[in-house]
């Protein structure tokens, strides 16, 4: 498939990227820094630079244009704007929609709550402190989310909890709301495998399911 994907040079999209090359997909990657691109990226015919930014309207438009799905892996950095996500996903969805592009899967937090979630002692803990410290990201991945769920797209919301760059275990827990038993770490290889199983498969069209170890 032709796949769009936004985050492309962070922790989550680097692994990925290789990923979704040797799956036979094509990548246009709206990245902001093509020289970080260019070091980080593996040089592919298949793969297509969108160099800008993702809260600049156009940009986005650029990159989504001519895609049969579109991945949002980015995320906050350091000095960006406290409400990147939201930001993003009112370009992000306008652009699908002009473009005729049905499947978005969107990277979160297992911190964004949604109805139907049962959250237990450690999930309630972990948000609290979260609530505490990053109370902008939580936020803004909850303002992200609320969008993207009052869309009529083929949208899955994929939560998860603490990510880490340790080698794959080649298999994760999957449930469909926060509380049924999640871990509270994810490898990100394994975070790889699932995000294009899933725009393959669409198991969890219009769900939020929290993947985790
Ligand atoms: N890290 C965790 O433990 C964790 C846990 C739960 C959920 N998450 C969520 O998972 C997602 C990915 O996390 P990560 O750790 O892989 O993120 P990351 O390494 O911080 O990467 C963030 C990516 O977003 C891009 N980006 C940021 N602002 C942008 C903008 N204005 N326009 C275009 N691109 C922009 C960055 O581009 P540059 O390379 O140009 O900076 C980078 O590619 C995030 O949404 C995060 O909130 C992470």
């Amino acid at each position: 498939m032709n796949l769009t994907l936004l985050g492309a040079t962070g922790r989550t999209g680097v692994p990925l990227v290789p990923d979704a090359l040797a799956r036979g997909h094509r990548l246009t990657c709206l990245v902001r820094d093509e020289g970080k691109a260019a070091r980080l990226l593996p040089s592919d015919d298949r793969l297509r630079l969108v160099v800008g930014d993702a809260t600049d309207a156009s940009a986005v438009d650029a990159a989504i244009a001519g895609a049969d799905a579109v991945l949002d892996a980015s995320g906050p950095v350091r000095g960006g704007p406290k409400r990147l996500r939201a930001e993003v996903v009112s370009h992000v969805l306008p652009a699908m929609h002009r473009h005729g592009v049905r499947r978005l899967v969107f990277l979160t937090g297992a911190g964004v709550r949604l109805d139907g979630d049962v959250p237990g002692v450690a999930d309630r803990a972990i948000r609290g402190l979260m609530s505490l410290v990053q109370r902008d990201i939580l936020d803004d991945g909850q303002a992200a989310v609320a969008a993207i769920t009052a869309s009529d797209l083929d949208w899955t919301v994929v939560r998860v909890p603490r990510l880490v760059d340790a080698g794959g275990r080649g298999r994760v827990r999957t449930g469909g709301r926060v509380g049924d038993g999640s871990g509270t770490t994810l490898g990100r290889r394994d975070l790889a495998r699932f995000l294009l199983d899933e725009l393959e498969q669409g198991t969890w069209i219009r769900q939020a399911p929290v993947v985790s170890w």
